[in-house]
């Protein structure tokens, strides 16, 4: 058991790298059995929920290559048809598009329910209505979702909530479907695009990714490609909240500036300054910051995978603000973490009343979920004295090298064993 351990700090410099997206490569890389070649994948992230994913593909019988630590390629040929049981899905939400991908290329599935990180219900009822509408049928039977189907046909899909799971769950088990798939009020995430594309290198037919309706015309068959994943919107945004909360002068490199809009107009609002460049952001805050409210939306809204930094930064800006979780229903777990260090603020339902305070002070607090995690550590920089942050396996899920980029950056972190495996179970209560 690993914890960080982080010393308060006066500012950020320097550059940081982003790396490729988690939430494409997790779909990208199952996407890569409906092709019956070779495909080769690049800017990979190295973190544990691709390494999940590699290891499922891997026991399914896939031949997985690797050409450094961020390109792989994959031989999916030899994949067998299989059931994939709980031990392997149990620690990632996107185990699930196992589904859509296995009923694309097998035309059946049998895949037990999703873990991953916990903020109230998580439903599957989008994914399931799409497959159904494309003609599988589809049950859950003893915690596995297990779906067939003769053929697959294409539909007009309408979707009841704007779902990124649901969104790309029809989309890959419909481009080798017969005919044509229509996806209306899809979800326009950066990674629904970086899907469509990398199906399109492989010679699917899909249109409309990012916006509202997709449509997806069945091919006989999908072809080997090199791909490179898109870089990761959340990593940078956390990157660009970290040196906005702490002050200083950051340039983060590797992104698409355009995904990281709605994170810049926040940061400006509150008082930090972003320079955007064709490839990078400069992130510059020399004076303090002030209250924003802000509210969480599918894309292009405020991304909810940054709503626990911001609310770190928020904490510390001087005036009330208020943040509306409007994604998730149960997304406040880790405000007691921060109530822990000193922040002031009031959560009723979906709404978090922020009351800036003038410092954090550091105190030993636990990561409830990955973005929760990300967000103390956040927390850990901008207090005073030392704050020890664990269970930050739940981290390493989604950001790589995360220490390194941020010491490169000046951070006092460093990634210490944990003496006490005890100091666990006390705080999980
Ligand atoms: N929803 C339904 N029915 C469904 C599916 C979703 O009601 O069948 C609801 C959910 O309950 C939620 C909303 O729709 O209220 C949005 O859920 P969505 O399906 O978009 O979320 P997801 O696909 O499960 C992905 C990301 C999450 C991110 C959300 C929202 C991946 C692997 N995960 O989850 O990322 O919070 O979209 O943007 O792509 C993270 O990276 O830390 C993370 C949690």
């Amino acid at each position: 058991m690993e914890n960080f351990e982080i010393n308060g700090v006066n500012g950020l410099f320097g550059e940081v790298n982003i790396s490729g997206a988690k939430n494409a490569a997790v779909a990208i890389l199952p996407a890569a059995i409906l092709a019956d070649d070779v495909v080769r994948i690049e800017n990979i992230p190295n973190i544990a929920d691709v390494s999940f994913v590699i290891k499922i593909l891997s026991r399914m019988g896939a031949q997985i290559k690797l050409i450094n630590k961020n390109t792989i390629e994959i031989d999916s040929r030899p994949l067998a048809y299989q059931s994939v049981p709980y031990e392997l899905t149990s620690r990632f939400r996107a185990s699930y598009y196992l589904i859509g991908a296995m009923l694309g290329r097998f035309k059946k599935a049998q895949v037990s329910m999703p873990g991953g990180c916990y903020f109230g219900d998580r439903p599957i009822d989008q994914h399931i209505k799409g497959f159904e509408m494309l003609g599988a049928k589809v049950e859950v039977q003893n915690g596995m979702v297990c779906t067939s189907a003769d053929k697959l046909i294409g539909a007009s899909i309408y979707m009841d909530v704007v779902s990124v799971g649901a969104t790309i769950n029809v989309m890959l088990a419909a481009v080798l479907a017969r005919g044509l798939t229509i996806i209306e009020n899809a979800a326009k995430e950066p990674h629904i695009v970086d899907l469509a594309n990398f199906l399109n290198s492989m010679g699917a037919d899909v249109r409309g990714a990012g916006t509202d309706v997709i449509k997806i015309r069945g091919v006989e068959s999908l072809h080997s490609c090199t791909y490179s994943i898109i870089p990761d919107q959340i990593e940078a945004g956390t990157y660009m909240v970290a040196a906005a909360a702490c002050g200083g002068d950051v340039v983060i490199k590797n992104v698409i500036p355009k995904h990281l809009e709605s994170i810049s107009a926040k940061l400006i609002e509150a008082g930090a300054t972003v320079i955007e460049y064709d490839d990078a952001v400069r992130v510059t805050r020399w004076k303090p910051l002030n209250k924003c409210n802000v509210k969480t939306m599918p894309h292009p809204g405020f991304p909810t995978d940054m709503q626990p930094q911001m609310v770190v930064l928020l904490s510390i800006s001087a005036g009330t603000s208020i943040m509306t979780e409007a994604v998730w229903e149960n997304r406040y777990q880790y405000v007691n973490q921060l109530l822990r260090m000193g922040a002031n603020i009031q959560v009723d339902g979906r709404v978090a009343v922020i009351e800036g305070v003038d410092c954090l002070t550091g105190a030993t607090v636990w990561a409830t979920d990955l973005r929760a995690g990300a967000a103390m550590v956040i927390a850990g920089l901008v207090a005073k004295g030392k704050t020890v942050v664990e269970n930050i396996k739940l981290i390493d899920r989604g950001y790589e090298n995360i220490v390194d980029k941020l010491q490169a950056l000046g951070a006092d972190i460093r990634r210490v064993s944990a003496a006490d495996e005890d100091a666990h179970i006390i705080n999980v209560g």
